[in-house]
């Protein structure tokens, strides 16, 4: 009985201490202090790290089919008043949303930002927009040499107040396009060409200046970052066309709550090309988005229980063992440096 005792006492893995730690000294005490607050940091920091959720990006094909792809517009136009701007969507199969569930407002803006109006704009693209199509100019310019009517000699002059007062635009709204590669351009395309003329005298006049605040496909997750918010276009010399060549991915967020939330992100490059006197055309901001085949799934995970219970063992025991060790230093050191006299004072 006795002899197994003994074989048992030697797998003792916590054999007595050596003399220094049996003594409580400054110097152990400073050590474990230092210990205590490095171990309270790890901890700190370890809990943290536990708590924060992470997210794995998975990559897949598009399966999506035949369903809207909604784009949120919100953007200024400082330098142009409600009235001349309009917006158009047309789609790869030449289609113009005119028939889609679309809701854009525009809202009229003083010199200093302040809004003093507002307008739904239900004719989002142009009525009989193909009537005014630039191959039709000829007829159109005939049937107009006699002259404008009363109502648009009005607006004629409405509009020229409203330039002159440094009257804006702020559009926006949701637009639900077909999810097909297209483009929607905000431009002055829906006035008549002579109206126009009247209005900027030369296309160069035409200040498309303009500030989004916001142009996304979908609901934001999560540190989505859409590229365009908060960009600001403002035109110093001649006008002239913006264009906006927007990449698409098709992106599900799925929150840890097993909530899906199905949204866009998107890349975008832009081109802006100075309009000539010569151009038939007049200034725009066209936005053309294309489809990546290519779907992205975002997935918020939650970081393993056991896996911080390891990383805290080893927090804590690491910082002992390293305690320990500078402790049996300083404890040597001290020893060396003051000589046996100061030790019998510290017991
Ligand atoms: C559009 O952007 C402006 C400026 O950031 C903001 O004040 C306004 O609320 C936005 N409008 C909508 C409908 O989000
Ligand atoms: C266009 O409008 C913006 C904003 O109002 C202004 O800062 C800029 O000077 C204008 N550009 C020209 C060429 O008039």
């Amino acid at each position: 009985m006795r002899m197994k005792l003994n074989a048992l006492k030697n797998l003792d893995a916590f054999p007595r201490a050596e003399e220094h730690l049996l003594q409580k000294t400054r110097s152990g005490a400073i050590v474990s202090i230092v210990g205590l607050v490095i171990i309270a940091t790890l901890f700190m920091h370890e809990l943290q790290y536990y708590l924060t959720t992470y997210t794995v990006h998975q990559m897949s094909v598009d399966l999506k089919r035949g369903e809207t792809l909604p784009i949120h517009i919100n953007v200024t136009f400082p330098s142009l008043p409600c009235d001349v701007l309009s917006v158009d969507a047309i789609d790869m199969s030449g289609k113009h949303e005119v028939d889609l569930d679309t809701n854009i407002w525009k809202l009229r803006m003083n010199k200093d930002g302040h809004i003093i109006g507002t307008e739904y704009l239900s004719d989002l693209v142009e009525k009989e927009h193909t009537n005014h199509k630039h191959d039709d100019d000829k007829d159109h310019q005939k049937a107009h040499e006699l002259g404008l009517d009363q109502n648009a000699e009005k607006m004629v002059k409405d509009v020229r107040n409203a330039l002159a007062n440094g009257e804006g635009c702020r559009v926006y709204g949701v637009l639900d396009v077909q999810r097909v590669a297209g483009n929607f351009h905000i431009s002055v395309h829906g006035l008549n060409i002579l109206v126009a003329e009247r209005i900027f005298e030369g296309s160069s006049h035409v200040n498309v200046s303009h500030v989004i605040h916001d142009l996304s496909f979908g609901p934001k997750y999560p540190g989505i970052h859409n590229p365009l918010d908060g960009t600001s276009r403002i035109l110093q010399g001649a006008s002239g066309t913006f264009k906006y060549y927007i990449k698409i991915v098709p992106t599900e967020y799925r929150y840890l709550s097993k909530d899906v939330l199905p949204t866009n992100q998107f890349s975008v490059t832009e081109y802006f090309v100075q309009i000539r006197e010569s151009d038939k055309g007049w200034p725009a901001v066209y936005f053309l988005y294309d489809l990546s085949p290519i779907t992205v799934t975002i997935k918020e995970e939650r970081r393993s229980f056991l896996h911080f219970i390891t990383r805290l063992c080893a927090v804590l025991g690491g910082t002992f063992a390293l305690t320990g060790m500078l402790d049996r230093w300083m404890y040597r050191i001290m020893e060396a440096v003051t000589g046996s006299s100061s030790r019998s004072v510290l017991r």
